[in-house]
């Protein structure tokens, strides 16, 4: 009985030697590199990295309204994954503007900066889609409708920095959360992505507008008031088509840009200091290049340009919209 006491000592020795070294493993273990986890410092969109993005992130609060990674409200839709279901360019759409849906004239534009397109894999719009179901499926039910969403006041870089931050929390293993919709959900969208109904709604509806405000242009010569009347109705299908009204109220009020009302033939205070007067040359020109005269107080960089994706005849159409909500002469 007395010879059983070393005995024990040993075997318990060995058992607490034994735990010791598992518990120096696996802490050693614990700190190997990311073990094929996504590290924020190794992710980056358009040269903005995830680390920043995360501030922002927190800065704005959105864990108030959102969920991501397990943690934040459930007001807002869960964000971990998102980006790998819409992609950069429909978040890059959507961010600037997030109380409207965007659009797919939106997205194309999105497509043509090569960053996007170099992170999406793709610049072709119909191949996007198909890559990133969910923001076809987005464009199709929701696309220039309202959000619950509020406009947040982002800089360009915040965008960026933003898409970077999901970029990288969709890259997470996250243990498969949050759980993909039920699979009767993902075969309607599929349903409705077969029907192809979304493919080119951006196009047709341009190119329609394009040959529309063509056919007018001949018509001023006969009947000149119907004729502007009409331009500037086919100007207001473009604003909501582009998506600019996402970001421009057709009232006073700011949303993203300044509101049109009033604004046409008014004098704009830049941000360089000078002023302008807001005729059509000006207007036309805020199309084609924003960031050329930056209204005051606004930022640069957040409005796109529209030149690669609009007509002159469509572009003087938005302009004849712009002047029908009302001029300050
Ligand atoms: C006041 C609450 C609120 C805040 C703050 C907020 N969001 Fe949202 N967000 C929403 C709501 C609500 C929706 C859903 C809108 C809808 O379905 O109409 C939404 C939608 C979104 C979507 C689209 C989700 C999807 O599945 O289509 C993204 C992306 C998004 N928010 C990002 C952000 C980011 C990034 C921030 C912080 C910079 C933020 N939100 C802050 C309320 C909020
Ligand atoms: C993502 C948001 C956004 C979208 C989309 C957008 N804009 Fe803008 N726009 C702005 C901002 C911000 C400004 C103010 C900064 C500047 O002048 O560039 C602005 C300025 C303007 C101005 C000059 C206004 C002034 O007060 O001097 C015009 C005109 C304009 N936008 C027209 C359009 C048209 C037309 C479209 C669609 C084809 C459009 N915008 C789409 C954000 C946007």
């Amino acid at each position: 009985m007395c010879n059983d006491e070393p005995r024990k000592r040993r075997t318990a020795l060995a058992v607490l030697g034994f735990m010791v070294l598992l518990f120096a493993l696996l802490s050693v273990f614990s700190f190997t590199g990311s073990r094929e986890q996504a590290l924020p410092q190794q992710v980056s969109f358009d040269g903005h990295s995830a680390v920043d993005g995360r501030r922002v992130f927190q800065a704005y609060n959105c864990m108030g309204c959102h969920t991501i990674v397990g943690n934040g409200a459930y007001f807002g839709p869960d964000l971990t994954d998102l980006y790998r279901r819409t992609g950069p360019a429909w978040l890059a759409a959507f961010l600037p503007s997030a109380n409207a849906w965007p659009t797919a004239a939106a997205i194309r534009l999105q497509l043509r900066n090569p960053a996007v397109a170099e992170a999406a894999g793709t610049d072709d719009f119909d191949a996007y889609l198909e890559r990133y179901p969910a923001a076809h499926e987005r464009i199709e039910r929701r696309g220039g409708k309202s959000t619950h969403m509020p406009t947040l006041p982002f800089t360009r870089d915040e965008i960026g920095q933003l898409v970077a931050f999901l970029r990288y929390t969709s890259e997470l293993h996250t243990e498969g959360w949050p759980p993909v919709p039920m699979p009767g959900v993902r075969e309607a969208a599929a349903a409705a992505r077969d029907a192809g109904a979304g493919a080119g709604v951006g196009t047709t509806a341009i190119a329609h507008g394009a040959s529309a405000s063509g056919s007018t242009a001949a018509a001023v010569a006969t009947a000149p008031s119907a004729a502007t009347a009409d331009l500037a109705a086919q100007g207001g299908q473009l604003a909501s088509e582009l998506g600019c009204l996402a970001c421009h109220s057709k009232g006073t009020e700011r949303v993203v840009g300044p509101g049109w009302a009033g604004l046409y033939g008014s004098q704009r205070a830049l941000a360089d200091g000078s002023s302008v007067s807001a005729d059509d040359a000006y207007l036309v020109d805020s199309i084609v290049h924003p960031d050329a005269h930056v209204a005051r107080d606004y930022p640069p960089g957040v409005m796109p340009s529209y030149e690669a994706i609009t007509t002159a005849e469509q572009r003087d159409a938005i302009v004849a919209y712009i002047r029908s909500l009302g001029s300050s002469k």
